[in-house]
């Protein structure tokens, strides 16, 4: 299942927006915000495909039903440029436990890249749903090696990834090489375009950077 959030008008449409400006994105605190908020409104739509049981609850004037969440899902983000988006859900979902896992692109002299996954922390998986962090799905690589590593760790009953923005191209990529059967993509939008680089146009430009500031290249 992919879901679009910018395919209905919503408040996601005007995030979208200042998190892809090239002026309103230099404002790093305003950038890392929208991400939250976008994690946090994913949390929200996520939870209504979550199995929820009855809780009776005592108030000062009675007792009332609510309807609460039978199990926590798991929170994954991949470091560092998942982490705002992460808050987000951590915001709302916070009860659950959390997995982090390192996956980066290791530059080669000739642009090529690999993805280098390095350090993971991860609780048991085994029939839980996992919910993965990463603002850009662009080749799908590191989505696909993170989840292929995470298996170590069990089997999980459903997949949902939360990206700012999902290139077609990576969308595919992770439906042919990881089980289609029990993943969902929530993407606040999608573009068509990737370049050699691995790069999303029009996307938003590097959003690790833009959240946390450059880096060395290695
Ligand atoms: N990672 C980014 O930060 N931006 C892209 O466009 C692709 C991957």
């Amino acid at each position: 299942m992919i879901i679009n959030l910018s395919e209905t008008n919503s408040l996601v449409g005007e995030w979208m927006s200042e998190i892809r400006d090239e002026i309103i994105q230099t404002d790093r605190m305003r950038f890392r915000r929208n991400l939250e908020r976008l994690g946090e409104v994913a949390a929200y739509e996520i939870s209504k495909t979550l199995t929820f049981v009855d809780k009776e609850v005592q108030t000062p004037l009675g007792t009332a039903t609510c309807g609460v969440i039978k199990q926590q899902p798991v929170l994954g983000t991949i470091l560092r440029a998942g982490l705002a988006l992460h808050q987000g859900l951590v915001n709302y979902f916070d009860k659950a436990d959390h997995a982090y896992i390192s996956a980066y692109r290791k530059h080669n002299r000739d642009g090529s890249f690999e993805i280098s996954l390095e350090y993971v922390s991860c609780p048991p998986l085994d029939g839980q749903v996992l919910i993965l962090s990463d603002p850009m799905l662009a080749t799908g690589a590191s989505l696909v090696k993170t989840i292929d590593h995470l298996a170590e760790f069990g089997k999980p009953a459903h997949i949902h990834i939360v990206t700012a923005i999902a290139c077609t191209i990576g969308i595919e990529y992770v439906q042919r090489n990881a089980d289609a059967n029990i993943i969902s993509i929530w993407a606040g939008d999608i573009d068509d375009e990737l370049t050699a680089k691995g790069y999303i146009v029009p996307g938003l430009g590097d959003a690790g950077d833009l959240a946390f500031g450059t880096k060395v290249q290695q």
